[in-house]
C-alpha cells in the first residue's frame, strides 16, 4: 500500500498516542512519507525512546484530557488525525475503570471536539474487533455484527468511542474512519504487566522463564503484524471510501496460544517450557477469528506478513534493543494470573 504514502507529503498529521506500539511505527511510516507529525502522548504506556525521533516530529508530552494540550496540538492545524492513545487494555481496565472511561471515553469525545472544531479532513479512531464483538458471535467476525455480550470496561469504552464517531459523522459530518484492530503484534511493543500476550511471552522466554498460559492454551487469536495494520491506517486516512466505515484490520487467520508459546520457545532456545494457570475471568473469548472482505473492499487491505515471519522480525526487535526493553518492562504483581505466576516463578528462583 505504499502508493498511499504520497497522500501525506507536506500534510501535518496528529497521531495520539504515537509513542505507543502501533502509534510509533504509524509515526515512522507517515514521516518516510513527507509528513509533519505531531505526536500527542503522555508516556504511560510507552518509553521517550519509543517516541520516532525525527525533525518532522514535534512531541507533545501530555494528557490526551489536557486542554493546554490539546490547543498545542491542534494549534499545528493537523489535516488528518490519527486517535491511537488509550488507555490499553482489557486486565488494566478491570483494575482501573474509572480511568479507563475518562480516557477511552471522555478523552475520546474530547478529540472529536477538537478534530470538529478545527474542521480536519479525517478523523481516525482506532477501534478493536478483538474487543467489541463479545463472546458470542458467529466466526468469521464480520463488521455487521454486534455484541451486547462485552466483558470488560475497555472493551465496553472502545466501542463508545466507536458511538461517539458515528454522533460527530452524522451530526457535524466529520469525516470519520473507524479500523478495527485485531491482536497487534511486532517490533515496538515494550513487554509488561498490561500488555499482549506476543511480547510478553518473549520476553520471559528471552529470561529462561516457563511461558505462563491462562486457560487451556487452545484459545485462538487473529494476530495481525503491525506493519500490515499501518498500511492499513494510511489508506484509512486518505481514502474517500473509508469515510464513516467500520472494517476489521486483521491477518484473517487463526493460531493456538499454545502454538504461539511453543514457537517462541523454539526460536528464543528456551527450554523452560509452558505453566498453565487458571484464566482470567473476563477472557470469556475461546477463538479470534475476523472476516477482512470488507477493508479488501474498502481500502483495499492485504496483509503482507505471515506469522512466522512476523514473529522473527519481533523477536529481532528483542535482540536489537535488549537493555532498553529489559530496562522498561513492568511486571508489578497485579490481578492478572498470568502475571501473578511470573511473579511468583521470579520469587522462587530468588530463593
Ligand atoms: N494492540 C492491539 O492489539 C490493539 C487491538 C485493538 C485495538 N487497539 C487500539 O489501538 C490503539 C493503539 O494500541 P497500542 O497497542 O499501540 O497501545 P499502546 O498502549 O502501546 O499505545 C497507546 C499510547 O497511548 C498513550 N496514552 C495512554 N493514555 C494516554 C493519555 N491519557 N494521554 C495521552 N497519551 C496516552 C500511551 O502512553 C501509549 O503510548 C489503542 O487505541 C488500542 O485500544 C490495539
Amino acid at each position: 500500500m505504499s502508493l498511499f504514502r504520497d497522500h501525506y507529503s507536506g500534510k501535518s498529521v496528529l497521531v495520539t498516542g504515537g509513542a505507543g506500539a502501533i502509534g510509533s511505527n504509524l509515526t515512522r511510516a507517515l514521516v518516510e512519507s513527507g509528513a509533519q507529525v505531531i505526536v500527542l502522548d503522555n508516556l504511560s504506556s510507552a518509553e521517550r525512546w519509543s517516541v520516532p525521533s525525527s525533525p518532522s516530529v514535534l512531541f507533545v508530552e501530555a494528557d490526551i484530557t489536557d486542554e493546554i494540550a490539546l490547543k498545542r496540538a491542534f494549534f499545528e492545524k493537523p489535516d488528518v488525525v490519527y486517535h491511537l492513545a488509550a488507555f490499553f487494555a482489557n486486565q488494566n481496565s478491570v483494575d482501573y475503570p474509572e480511568r479507563d472511561l475518562e480516557i477511552n471515553g471522555r478523552g475520546t469525545l474530547k478529540l472529536l471536539q477538537y478534530a470538529s472544531l478545527a474542521g480536519v479532513a479525517r478523523f481516525v479512531y482506532a477501534s478493536s474487533g478483538s474487543s467489541i464483538y463479545g463472546s458470542d458471535s458467529p466466526l468469521p467476525l464480520r463488521e455487521e455484527f454486534m455484541s451486547m455480550h462485552l466483558s470488560t470496561p475497555y472493551q465496553i469504552t472502545k466501542m463508545v468511542g466507536e458511538l461517539y464517531c458515528n454522533f460527530f459523522y452524522n451530526h457535524y459530518g466529520l469525516k470519520v474512519v473507524k479500523p478495527r484492530f485485531f491482536n497487534s503484534y511486532g517490533p515496538g511493543e515494550i513487554p509488561g504487566q498490561y500488555r499482549n500476550v506476543i511480547p510478553n511471552f518473549i520476553f520471559w522466554a528471552m529470561k529462561g522463564l516457563p511461558l505462563p498460559i491462562t486457560g487451556d492454551g487452545e484459545a485462538t487469536r487473529d494476530f495481525t503484524f503491525v506493519g500490515d495494520i499501518v498500511d492499513g491506517l494510511l489508506g484509512a486516512g486518505h481514502l474517500e471510501s473509508a469515510v464513516g466505515q467500520e472494517f476489521n484490520l486483521a491477518s484473517g487467520s487463526e493460531t493456538r496460544i499454545v502454538d504461539l508459546a511453543n514457537m517462541v520457545n523454539a526460536a528464543t532456545g528456551n527450554s523452560a517450557g509452558i505453566q498453565y494457570v487458571s484464566r482470567r475471568k473476563w477472557d470469556t473469548k475461546s477463538r479470534l477469528l475476523a472476516s477482512i472482505d470488507r477493508a479488501k473492499d474498502l481500502i483495499g487491505y492485504a496483509p503482507k506478513t505471515n506469522f512466522e515471519e512476523g514473529l522473527e522480525l519481533t523477536i529481532q526487535w528483542f535482540r536489537e534493543n535488549w537493555e532498553l526493553i529489559e530496562d522498561s518492562a513492568s511486571f508489578a504483581p497485579g490481578s492478572s494470573s498470568a502475571v501473578r505466576q511470573i511473579a511468583t516463578t521470579r520469587a522462587d528462583q530468588q530463593v
